[in-house]
């Protein structure tokens, strides 16, 4: 599915669309260039699914990790991990998999072969100053 978002409330309530559906996912996967608005898509979902705190980018951590009522959730930014080594130090395996838990990932593509479960792929690309949200259910 195919969505344009030409403005920051669209990216909202694409945000917010999903998160009604967000039980029948454990790992979002979000894919784009630098500034695409991944880190900002996610803002808007952890916000309606509950979370609380301040919700920023864990580029410098790796994964940042929120609890809701009913979830654990994990933010993830690979952008810095160069080797698939150090996916074993920040517990990538076992934090993906925890029970209740839903994933978000930002530059997946190193993780590839760890990941699995019930997944929605998005990709953003842009499109003039607007957005393109791509999204494509996956079970692997
Ligand atoms: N339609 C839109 N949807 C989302 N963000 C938008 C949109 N239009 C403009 N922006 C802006 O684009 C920027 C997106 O930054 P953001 O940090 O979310 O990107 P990112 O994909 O997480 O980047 P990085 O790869 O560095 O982690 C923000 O400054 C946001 O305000
Ligand atoms: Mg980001």
């Amino acid at each position: 599915m195919k969505l344009i978002s030409n403005n920051l409330r669209a990216t909202k309530s694409i945000a917010h669309n999903i998160a009604k559906n967000i039980s029948k996912y454990n790992i979002i996967l979000l894919q784009g260039d630098l500034g695409a608005g991944k880190t900002t898509f996610t803002q808007y979902l952890l916000r309606k699914l509950g979370v609380k705190e301040v919700i920023n980018s864990p580029t410098f951590n790796i994964v940042k990790q929120y609890h809701t009522k009913n979830l654990t959730i994990n933010h993830f930014d690979l952008y810095r991990i160069a080797d698939e080594s150090e996916l074993v130090e920040v517990g990538f395996e076992e934090l993906i998999t925890l029970p209740n838990s839903l994933s978000i990932i930002e530059w997946p593509a190193i993780a590839k072969h760890y990941i699995r479960g019930q997944i929605l792929n998005i990709t953003i690309s842009y499109n003039g100053d607007g957005r393109v949200f791509n999204m494509e259910e996956e079970n692997v």
